[in-house]
């Protein structure tokens, strides 16, 4: 099994989607019961799933309250003796601060595992997002930027455990199939070696991944030029607050535009009113601290609450026309006239 393209230190493989992956990854790095992984709690369901499901512990740490970034110093305020990895997520596509992270994870001997889900494009210092940590995650679903039906790719640093993620990717098979296999005679015989599933990406949506590659860079310069115009017309709405500005080395992949009313009242009845006027608009990540499943409802996170009552997801998206940003603003500044 061949590094399929990552550079020297960089073990690549596609997925049939970032969910599967985010499984995988955590039975490679043998995270299991006894165990503790921190995530920021305005995170994706299914990475939380992913680490629940080894029977390890999710400890949700707390975000910025404006960029709704984690930060080293949420991180460290979890880590206890039973820490094994960390799950960042660069919200919305602006990287969080990695050196910081990077560096604490280094000092207490912590996997990190980077969901890039949301950051295909995004660059920290010129390096892209997913290199960072020990493993990075690339989702290509319906939702993304660079979409293909479904799909996702895997970075891992260590060669071992990509060998190990492969077998599981691929039924636990030692060997290759087809003529991939290049044995002279009874190449139907194989052995596994672990109980693997099926979790590699079919050819079509490889196929539509590639083109999408191409096109990248113009969604997420249409993408940058929604989010400038989005800027600068609601920059001058007093009852409500634009995201940070992004400092000068970081790229953001423009996943995600997001407004943070000044009252709390202001969030829900504004998405009400702007779907009446069939805008669709939404808050990601809902705090899972506060789903029920995981058994953390105690848990106080100041700064994600109050994200979680203020910030609305305004659409973006590359089809999305000048005109059609303009209404939305326009209709958000109606909406207290
Ligand atoms: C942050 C994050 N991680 C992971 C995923 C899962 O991606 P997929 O749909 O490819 O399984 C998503 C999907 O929305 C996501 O937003």
């Amino acid at each position: 099994m061949d590094n399929e393209g990552g550079g020297a230190d960089n073990y690549v493989t596609s997925v049939n989607c970032c969910t599967e992956g985010l499984f995988q990854v955590m039975k490679c790095f043998d995270i299991t019961e006894g165990d503790e992984v921190i995530l920021p709690t305005c995170h994706f369901v299914g990475t939380a799933n992913a680490i629940a499901d080894t029977g390890a512990k999710v400890v949700f740490c707390d975000v910025d309250d404006r960029s709704l970034n984690t930060t080293a110093k949420y991180i460290e305020e979890k880590i206890t003796s039973r820490t094994k990895a960390v799950c960042i997520l660069h919200y919305g596509g602006v990287p969080c601060e990695l050196d910081e992270i990077v560096k604490l994870c280094e000092e207490k001997n912590l996997i990190l595992i980077e969901d890039t889900a949301t950051a295909v494009a995004s660059l920290y210092k010129g390096q892209a997002c997913g290199t960072f940590g020990q493993a990075g995650l690339w989702s290509f679903d319906a939702m993304k930027i660079l979409v293909c039906g479904d799909g996702g790719m895997i970075c891992l640093k260590d060669e071992k455990n990509f060998y190990k993620l492969k077998q599981n990717l691929y039924l636990g098979l030692l060997s290759q199939s087809g003529f991939s296999n290049s044995v002279d005679s009874k190449w139907w015989e194989f052995q596994i070696d672990t109980f693997g599933r099926r979790g590699i990406m079919n050819d079509i949506s490889s196929a539509i991944g590639l083109v999408q590659l191409q096109k990248l860079p113009s969604f997420i310069e249409k993408r940058k030029h929604i989010a400038e115009l989005y800027d600068s017309i609601l920059s001058n709405v007093e009852w409500l607050k634009i995201p940070p500005k992004i400092e000068d080395y970081k790229t953001s992949s423009y996943y995600m535009y997001w407004i943070q009313t000044n009252a709390k009242e202001d969030r829900d009845t504004l998405a009400t009113y702007l779907r009446k006027n069939d805008i669709y608009t939404t808050f990601r990540y809902y705090p899972l601290h506060w789903v029920d499943l995981y058994g953390q409802k105690s848990v106080k996170l100041n700064n994600a609450e109050e994200a979680a009552y203020r910030t609305l997801c305004l659409p973006i998206h590359q089809s999305l026309s000048d005109d059609e940003v303009e209404k939305i603003c326009d209709l958000i500044i109606k909406y207290k006239e």
